[in-house]
């Protein structure tokens, strides 16, 4: 076990640059270093604050770890509009999320651009949170499982073993993105215990290393049960982080 739980802000669409310092700021200014004693946090701003964020917690040694939503597969190129790994890497991202939901159905994006992206944030010295999730239809017909199997093993097709033990996992049920409808916690740890049993089948050594977070309308209230389960080794947070306060008590789960 020993796995330290990460608490992530997706900021989404949200926020220019100055009201994204403002937020971290008073984030900042909510939390005790002992909030990061227990727990990795981390924020992801859109493209454009990236640098000013950095900038902040480079001069205030905060200790945020900074994180993007996206990314493209290749180092450099002739792709109009995309950000490559290399540059993230070069404004110091730890984490960039890949295969959200959101870009998933609204961008297109399948299996096999998720796993090229996973393989090229590892391949930049950064982790990648790769998301799954089923639909609201995928999981009245009963084929939550089925569908959120297949993406991890598709998704993490092509990790080499040393990354499948390093790779963050977010299941994030769709129904729940936004609507305030949270996974039962006993839904959530029973998906999550799913993915580490496919992820056990993929290479052994991972299943009790892989960090594997919830997503889905996680506030203040919910985060406390959803992290009591064995399984739920974080929280993957989009509306409830771009309030100061609301983040800064999911974060501090623990002194609840
Ligand atoms: P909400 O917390 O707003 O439901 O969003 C979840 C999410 O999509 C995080 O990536």
């Amino acid at each position: 076990m020993g796995r330290i739980p990460l608490i992530s802000g997706n900021w989404k669409m949200n926020l220019n640059h100055f009201e994204a310092i403002q937020l971290l700021q008073k984030l900042s200014y909510e939390l005790r270093s002992h909030n990061f004693d227990s727990v990795e946090v981390s924020v992801h701003p859109p493209f454009t604050n990236i640098r000013s964020i950095q900038t902040v917690i480079d001069a205030d040694r905060m200790l945020f770890k900074l994180g993007a939503q996206n990314c493209h597969f290749e180092p450099s190129g002739a792709f109009t509009g995309e950000v490559s790994p290399a540059m993230l890497k070069k404004l110091d991202v730890d984490f960039v999320i890949v295969g959200h939901s959101e870009r998933r159905g609204l961008f297109g994006e399948a299996n096999e651009m998720v796993a090229a992206k996973a393989s090229a944030v590892f391949s930049h010295g950064m982790v990648p949170i790769v998301c799954v999730g089923e639909s609201l239809e995928e999981r009245e017909n009963g084929q939550a499982e089925v569908v959120v199997e297949a993406q991890i093993r598709e998704s993490l097709a092509g990790l080499k073993r040393d990354e499948m033990s390093n790779v963050v996992v977010a299941y994030e049920p769709i129904w729940a993105i936004g609507t305030g409808a949270t996974a039962s916690p006993s839904d959530a740890q029973e998906m999550c215990s799913h993915i580490r049993s496919t992820l056990a089948s993929m290479h052994a050594p991972a299943a009790e290393k892989v960090r594997i977070q919830y997503g889905g309308s996680v506030n203040a209230s919910n985060v406390n049960e959803l992290m009591s389960m064995p399984d739920v080794d974080g929280a993957l947070v989009g509306g409830a982080s771009l309030e100061a306060a609301s983040f800064a008590r999911i974060v501090g789960y623990e002194d609840a």
